[in-house]
């Protein structure tokens, strides 16, 4: 999965390892809401990291309430976004610059909130606008994570399931798994482990431009 970071230039041979090695980072945009799983995508951006790839984070506000911007700075290397306003920087909006400046978004983790607010098209905080400003050739992935009730809700099932009619093959789901979660019930609802979601991220990222259904 190993990514060189720069451009290079093309050597005698184009097809050979060379030329594979010079291939450029892949950018992601990670989004991270408010879910006690919040800390595990700090171990999804230092895999992404591991791979080469560059990580621009944004966060919700209730996402700040369970891991601190500043790691997720100290790891992406990268200031995270948090704020919709006022939200230009440098002469440019931010949560429409967001969506243009990466090849694949990534919502790590997704909670029933989050799910339920991209399904009904709102923009009020900088995560959502971007979303809802993200270019259709850019594939888009969610990790969902919460309590098993949530889960298995018809609500968060029928978002997910237009979502995914609305959206086709450019939207992945990576689907939680079973196991005993924060709030001590055993139930499908935990974020796969960080290695996972990086690697579908990274693959996911090859989709652009996948035509919506
Ligand atoms: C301790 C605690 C843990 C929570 N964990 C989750 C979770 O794992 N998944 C989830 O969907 N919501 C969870 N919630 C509820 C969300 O924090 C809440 O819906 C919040 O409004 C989400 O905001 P956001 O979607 O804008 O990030 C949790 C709440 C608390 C107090």
């Amino acid at each position: 999965m190993k990514r060189s970071k720069g451009s290079g230039s093309a050597g005698a041979n184009p097809a050979g390892p060379a030329e594979v090695a010079s291939a450029p980072a892949v950018r992601v945009l990670l989004l991270v809401t408010g879910g006690i799983a919040a800390y595990k995508a700090a171990d999804v951006v230092r895999e992404l990291r591991r791979s080469g790839a560059i990580v621009q984070v944004a966060m919700t506000s209730a996402a700040t309430q369970f891991v601190a911007p500043m790691t997720f700075e100290a790891l992406s290397g990268r200031k995270v976004a948090l704020d919709l306003l006022p939200g230009v920087t440098d002469g440019s909006i931010d949560h429409i610059r967001l969506g243009r400046d990466c090849e694949v978004a990534a919502v790590v983790p997704a909670t029933a909130n989050f799910i339920a607010r991209l399904w009904a098209g709102l923009a009020d905080d900088l995560p959502s606008a971007t979303l809802l400003a993200l270019p259709q050739s850019v594939p888009l992935l969610l990790a969902p994570a919460m309590n098993g009730e949530m889960w298995a809700q018809p609500t968060t099932q029928r978002n997910l399931r237009e979502l995914a009619a609305m959206h086709g093959a450019r939207l992945q789901v990576v689907p939680p798994v079973v196991k005993e979660l924060a709030c001590g019930e055993i139930g499908q609802g935990g974020l796969p482990e960080p290695g996972v979601i990086a690697a579908a991220i990274l693959r996911h990222a090859g989709r652009r431009n996948a035509a919506p259904a």
